[in-house]
């Protein structure tokens, strides 16, 4: 099983989680996707395009029981379906976390709409802040110094708030948004969705040539493949934005405190709780952090209270419960509980 680990490397599980999430997003019934994606399955796989639906035959266990050793022998014939789009992988870490993940919120209790009435994002937890802080200070992935944290409801949320922030509400032409390919495959289609006046999917970063202002997108380590990037586009009038969902040692190692002006994370991928739904911006500008808070305001009023406290606890057990230098050498999913 050694061997197995040896060969089934951090890398791996990048692009296994990788998978799973393009899959699911290909299973929301876009229907330009569905028919990209009947193209991938039978083998036209376009540029920009995340991995298809597939069944890997991987011998990694299924979630249903916690066992002490993590892949017996027993497990060789399961498959990890890749149609869900769940980070169920990381069941086992929790289960074996037991008690200590568990929170009880009192029926009085999170009943506001508010927070943190005096903070610029009013609807942020105190307590989720705080943990947000301090795992960027202990992993070393970003700077969190200057800036403005914005929750969101997942980072899809907070996509979506970046965008409406970054467009000029008066632009005579709508700001052009790209990444380079291969992308994430939401991207697109949520900057398609609303069919919005203020900003247009322009595609592959690197075949960009339209003049005036651009959104670059940014994914690093990047989905679909997992690899470490910066930007392409070296032009002016262009704001990068920094998808860093799967920067965190268990995917990739954190060479650097990544220091951008708008960085997105997102519990997801972090603690694997994507059922949460929750993700944060670090912003340094503050007028763009109000433009952000301001949308969410307007799309949902703000974001699950139940939710962040849940987070906060999961973000501060992450590192109590699991000991970063081995994180960093193997799957932390694989690790045992030290505290
Ligand atoms: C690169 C990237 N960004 C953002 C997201 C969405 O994250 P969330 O679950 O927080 O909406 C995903 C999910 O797969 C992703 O792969």
């Amino acid at each position: 099983m050694a061997r197995f680990w040896h060969v089934f490397t951090v890398r791996n599980l990048l692009v296994v989680s990788l998978a799973i999430n393009a899959s699911f997003i290909l299973r929301l019934g876009y229907e330009t996707i569905d028919i990209k994606r009947e193209q991938l399955l039978t083998g036209k796989r376009a540029q920009g395009e995340a991995l298809p639906t597939q069944r890997a035959h991987l011998p990694v266990s299924t979630t249903s029981s916690p066992s002490s050793t993590p892949f017996p022998g027993g497990d060789r014939d399961r498959v990890i379906n890749l149609d869900h789009g769940d980070p169920t992988m990381y069941e086992r870490f929790w289960q074996q976390v037991g008690e200590k993940a568990t929170i009880v919120i009192p029926g009085w209790q999170s009943m506001s709409y508010f927070s943190d009435i005096g903070n610029l994002c009013w609807f942020l937890e105190p307590e989720f802040a705080r943990q947000v802080l301090r795992l960027h200070k202990i992993v070393g992935n970003a700077v969190t110094e200057d800036r403005h944290i914005v929750v969101g409801t997942g980072s899809t949320q907070l996509f979506q708030a970046v965008l409406y922030a970054l467009a000029p509400p008066d632009a005579e032409e709508p700001v052009s948004v790209v990444s380079a390919a291969p992308y994430y495959s939401s991207y697109p289609a949520i900057t398609e969705s609303l069919k919005s006046g203020l900003y247009r999917w322009e595609g592959d970063a690197l075949s960009f040539s339209k003049e005036g202002q651009f959104i670059e997108l940014v994914t690093s380590p990047n989905n679909p493949d997992g690899y470490v990037r910066g930007s392409v586009l070296n032009k002016s009038g262009g704001v990068l934005v920094h998808d860093f969902a799967y920067y965190w040692p268990q995917y990739t190692p954190i060479t650097y405190p990544a220091d951008y002006d708008i960085m997105l994370f997102t519990v997801s991928k972090t603690t694997g709780h994507a059922g949460m739904r929750i993700g944060w911006a670090l912003v340094k500008d503050r007028e763009i952090a109000k433009r952000m808070v301001k949308y969410i305001e307007l799309n949902s009023i703000g974001v699950s209270k139940d939710s962040q406290l849940r987070a906060a606890r999961f973000s501060k057990l992450f590192l109590t419960a699991a000991n970063l230098p081995a994180i960093q050498q193997s799957p932390f999913l694989s690790l045992p509980i030290t505290s």
